[in-house]
């Protein structure tokens, strides 16, 4: 793939391009979640796309459509986990299905990352981590996630984001990996912490999300932070 332009067209992660399904919108905006995008790669970048990553707790891996019951069930149709998120809850699992057909054939590029975070312990569907914004000059990702509320307060976002972040760094070879939350919703500020991202500064009225305007926290990790 040559430009920016060009991914954005085959993915529809474009500023003008057709939205995926219009469910887990895309668009202009930095929001915290859009449920992937597109690397069109670089010098030094390894387009690995989603590969599977096992940690103690978790397999990430690629979403199948079998997996439209759980992620309807546990996560996408809940108005609690969508709060923050720039996506409503979906009003049926066939609202699901529709984007996970979407998705689905988008890991054929290896430049799509976008992983869904199976509980090893049942098998279960339980959350979705993935690089919603890619910038190949900087070899940057920014990551956005969420998870069954079920699951809260386990530590499993944070032993996720640390797999993706190592996976980024060491195997596609990305110099920065960043994520942001709303002001409100200092929770998911706690996951980029405890994952080891600094916190960098806000952006005030910078995004926007299912309750309006807000002030964006943004944290990252950059690849010389890693060897401190
Ligand atoms: C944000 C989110 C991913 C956190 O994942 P997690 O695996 O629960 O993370 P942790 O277990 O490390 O908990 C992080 C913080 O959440 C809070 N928390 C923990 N359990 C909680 C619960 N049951 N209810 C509410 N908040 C809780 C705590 O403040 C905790 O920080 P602490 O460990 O210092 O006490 C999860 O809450 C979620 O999916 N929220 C909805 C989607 C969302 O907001 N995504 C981020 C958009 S930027």
């Amino acid at each position: 793939m040559e430009s920016k332009e060009k991914a954005d067209q085959m993915t529809g992660f474009s500023d003008t391009g057709p939205a995926a399904v219009g469910l887990y919108p895309v668009g202009k905006d930095r929001g915290c979640y859009k449920g992937g995008s597109v690397f069109a790669g670089g010098d030094n970048v390894n387009k690995a796309g989603t590969q599977k990553i096992e940690t103690d707790r978790l397999i990430l891996r690629r979403f199948r459509l079998e997996d439209a019951k759980d992620m309807y069930e546990n996560w996408a149709s809940d108005p609690e986990v969508t709060r923050f998120l720039t996506w409503p809850p979906h009003a049926s699992v066939d609202v699901t299905k529709n984007l996970l057909a979407d998705w689905i054939p988008r890991y054929e590029d290896g430049g799509y990352f976008n992983w869904v975070m199976e509980y090893k312990e049942t098998g279960k569907a339980i959350g979705n981590i993935s690089a919603v914004k890619l910038n190949e000059s900087t070899h940057a990702a920014d990551i956005g996630y969420c998870m069954s509320r079920a699951y809260w307060g386990q530590g499993l976002m944070p032993e996720a984001l640390i797999a993706v972040m190592d996976y980024l760094f060491d195997v596609v070879g990305l110099n920065r990996v960043a994520a942001c939350h709303d002001v409100n919703n200092p929770k998911s500020g706690r996951v980029m912490e405890k994952a080891g991202m600094k916190q960098e500064g806000i952006l005030r009225a910078a995004g926007k999300n299912n309750l309006g305007i807000c002030d964006e926290v943004w944290h990252a990790m950059i690849r010389s932070d890693r060897k401190k």
